[in-house]
This record gives structure tokens, sequence and C-alpha cells, in this order.
């Protein structure tokens, strides 16, 4: 009696335990992690009045912003999945002549006073993100890109870059990550000027 009690606890108990470990490598082998990359020196240093997800409109100007428009929408899950709602996703990014709006930027030229170069969103309850923006010029030796932080009621999470192609060979590869693929997106061609791109960011 004492004998078949005991053999039915460990057979629940095994069971229970391979359900708890399976469930949990499944949730966890879904998506690969997002490799975080070079913040890079042009981080916003000046506060915008204007830090929507409309980059190519800014507050009080009735122009639009110079280059070929990219609609880049995103989702963020974590490994297993799951939508990841209420983050902010911050972007900062060049014109299409691979300027900065950053003091520390030298690249001669003027900035283009329409385009709006960083900002925010909020992930919503589906984990989604949405940016209107333009496709940045690349800047040598770097391939195009377009950084971006994830926050967390204020917390940075992920400091990261998206790309639109493969870096040709002499480009400088990024150094904090060996998954490049991760991070680039393709670009499809919407009409004559307009992209739009998804992309993932797994945490
Ligand atoms: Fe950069």
């Amino acid at each position: 009696m004492f004998c078949s009690t005991l053999i039915r606890i460990i057979f629940v108990l095994t069971l229970t335990i391979s359900c708890f470990i399976t469930r949990n490598a499944l949730s966890e082998e879904i998506y690969p992690k997002t490799p975080a990359d070079y913040e890079g020196p042009f981080y916003p240093v000046t506060r915008q009045h204007d830090i929507d997800n409309d980059l190519i409109h800014v507050k009080g100007q009735i122009g639009v912003a110079r280059g070929d428009i990219l609609k880049l929408s995103g989702v963020v899950l974590n490994t297993g999945g799951e939508a990841q709602q209420n983050l902010t996703i911050e972007i900062w990014q060049t014109d299409p002549q691979g300027r900065y709006k950053h003091p520390g930027d030298s690249t001669p030229g003027e900035r283009d006073p329409n385009f709006q170069y960083w900002g925010a969103t909020t992930t919503d309850a589906d984990g989604t993100f949405f940016f209107k923006t333009i496709l940045p010029g690349a800047y040598e030796p770097r391939p195009a890109h377009i950084h971006y932080k994830v926050l967390q009621e204020g917390k940075v999470i992920l400091t990261s870059q998206i790309y639109f192609i493969e870096p040709s060979e002499g480009t400088r590869l990024p150094s904090m990550t060996s998954k490049i693929e991760l991070q680039t997106v393709d670009l499809k061609p919407i009409k004559d000027g307009e992209f739009e791109a998804f992309f993932r960011i797994v945490l």
C-alpha cells in the first residue's frame, strides 16, 4: 500500500517536473535574443520639443523631411514569443547625407530643419510599435543604420542598431555583435521614394 502510494507520488512528481522543463525549454527557444550593439557617440544630448514617432514632420515646421520615406514597424517579444507591452522605443539616426543632429558630429552641411533625427514611441498590448522616418544615409566606414534603445519604466534594457544591408567587404563590422542577421531588415518598396520594413526585437 505504502509502496504503491510512493510510486504514484514519484510518477506524478516526475511528470510535473518534465512538463515544467519542457514548457520552459520551449518558451526559451522560439526566438534568439537581439544582440546589443554600440550606442555610438551621437546619442542626442539636446532635448527636442518634438519627440514622437513621426520623424518626417517637426512640430512648428510646415515642410517634410528630405529623403526616402521609411515606414518602420516592429514588435518586441521575449524569447518565448510573448508580446512586451508598454516599453519605450527610442530611435536616432542620420539624415540622407549621413549627418546626425549632434554637436559632436562635424560632418559639414546644414541639418534638415524638417527632419526630427530622434523619435520615441511605446509598444502596445501586442508589443508592436511604428515609426515614420527616412532611410538614413551611410557614413564611412559604417553601413546605413538606425540606433535604438528599449526602455522599461525609464531604465534602458537594450541598446542596439538596425541595419539594412549586410556590410560590404571592407566595411567595419559592429564588434559587439556576431549575429548581424538578427539586426538586419529587408526594405520593401511601397512606391517611388517610399519603403517599409519590419523589425523584431527579442529581449
Ligand atoms: Fe551611428
